[in-house]
């Protein structure tokens, strides 16, 4: 199966569109549109978005920068592209760590991911079964997971562009189109005025140190950064495109899509007299109420969870990615064996937390932080902590160990005219990032 020794082809995006749609593809999903809209109703609205925005701009944008960058010099999955750089230093850990992390993050929103499949379904027939009650049901929710797994399976089977950047260039745009759709819908209900209000009017009175915290923890996983998913992406990226105006883009693309998930949210909830701080639940629990009072509810529900679905896949495309391109460049795999076999073990780990939700009611009570159920907690460590911990790493290692001095040609190639940028970007990788998101893991072990 192996290619021993041959050079291989890696493929490269076709074009800085193609890019931009495969990493935005990559950001957007389950964290824009189910968890972005619920830690904004429990952290008081207007107040949050605008420190949501700001921890983007001030640590995503420049951590998106130097994973991009790191990964177009090295062309290598993270592995391999900390070794690139730093050969026979223990940086190439943090690459480990990424896959790792990846394959575990893919684990559970994958079994996520399967509801929003159901929900389609569940959705257009009326069925008025509860979440729980739906998330217990281990004839649903066990094969819903094995659905995804094999959906994500086949789409990076198919490499960099006929897979990954062929289903980007489709989806992205028609994810697009049916939130605008919805949103259209939303705001013009009776009442949405005051759910706009919430969204857009900040009360700074509600902000505590823990809002900033969840703004900033919303902001990584949100972007996909701080596992080297966008060092792999960033692989793929000729050295024709800027990297700056790229990166930038995604982070846009991103956030509009969150901010918009909000538009659809908000205005609904209000307009229904519901509570916007009900907590994980909201998409699952609550939009199912709201549909069926819309004209055409259940067409408008079964797009709302079709565009969840399309959102979740083109994300666990990258997170399988990273183990993937692993595997291909430094074990010299086979692309379709790395995929099954990183699926298959992904799909294995992620079993109890599938089972978690309900199915067997111990896995769903265990003492560990997270709420007590598996799911939760491979949330809290993969997705809080890990991502958190990468994410210090990687601009440490950046502005600290590669440096800007070494780093500026790579961002200069393709963006000649980047100037004083690289003076900001520096300040903001050496110092402002890592020193923030220190603040965000010291408070993740003092709150647990
Ligand atoms: N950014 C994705 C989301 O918002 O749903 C989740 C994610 C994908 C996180 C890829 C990390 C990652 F590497």
């Amino acid at each position: 199966m192996a290619t021993e020794g041959r050079e291989i082809d890696r493929g490269e995006w076709s074009s800085k569109v193609g890019f931009i749609l495969a990493a935005a593809g990559s950001a957007i999903g389950l964290g824009n549109i189910w968890r972005f809209p619920y830690v904004t109703g429990q952290n008081g609205g207007a107040a949050f978005l605008i420190l949501y925005l700001v921890c983007v701009l001030l640590i995503g944008v420049p951590v998106m920068i130097a994973e991009l960058t790191i990964g177009r010099y090295s062309r290598k999955n993270p592995v391999g592209a900390f070794g690139a750089i730093k050969p026979g230093s223990w940086w190439k850990i943090v690459g480990y760590l990424g896959v790792l992390t990846g394959v575990c993050i893919l684990s559970y929103y994958t079994v996520m991911a399967g509801y929003t499949i159901g929900y389609i379904v569940k959705t257009l027939i009326g069925n008025e079964t509860s979440f729980s009650a739906f998330t217990s049901n281990g004839r649903l929710a066990i094969p819903l997971f094995l659905l995804f797994s094999v959906l994500t399976v086949l789409v990076v089977q198919g490499g960099i562009r006929n897979g990954i950047e062929r289903w980007a260039k489709i989806l992205m745009p028609l994810l697009l189109l049916l939130l605008v759709l919805l949103i259209i819908r939303s705001v013009t209900l009776e009442g949405a005025g005051r759910g706009l209000a919430f969204y857009f009017k900040p009360d700074f009175g509600k902000v505590t140190g823990k809002t900033v915290l969840a703004a900033l923890g919303q902001a990584f996983f949100s972007l996909s950064l701080g596992m080297g998913a966008m060092i792999t992406y960033g692989s793929y990226l000729s050295k024709r495109d800027n990297i700056v105006t790229s990166g930038c883009y995604v982070a846009l693309f991103d956030t509009m899509i969150a901010v918009m998930a909000g538009l659809i949210i908000f205005p609904a909830l209000f307009a229904m007299n519901m509570n916007p701080a009900e907590g994980p639940g909201l998409v699952f629990e609550v939009l199912p109420r709201i549909f069926p009072q819309l004209p055409a509810g259940n067409i408008i529900g079964a797009a709302f969870f079709l565009l969840l679905s399309i959102a979740a896949l083109t994300s666990t495309i990258s997170l399988l990615e990273v183990a993937t391109a692993y595997l291909v460049d430094e074990k010299h795999w086979l692309r379709r064996r790395a995929v099954w076999i990183v699926a298959g073990l992904s799909f294995c780990l992620g079993l109890p937390s599938a089972l978690s939700q309900g199915i067997v009611p111990a896995l769903a009570e265990l003492p560990l932080p997270g709420g007590g159920s598996f799911l939760g907690f491979m949330d809290w460590l993969f997705a809080n902590v890990m991502l958190a911990v990468g994410a210090i790493l990687i601009s440490i290692f950046f502005g600290w160990v590669w440096k800007m001095k070494a780093a500026a040609e790579e961002i200069r190639t393709g963006n000649p005219r980047v100037g004083r940028l690289l003076l900001v970007l520096d300040i903001m990788l050496r110092f402002v990032c890592p020193i923030l998101i220190l603040v965000v893991l010291v408070y993740l072990f003092i709150s647990v």
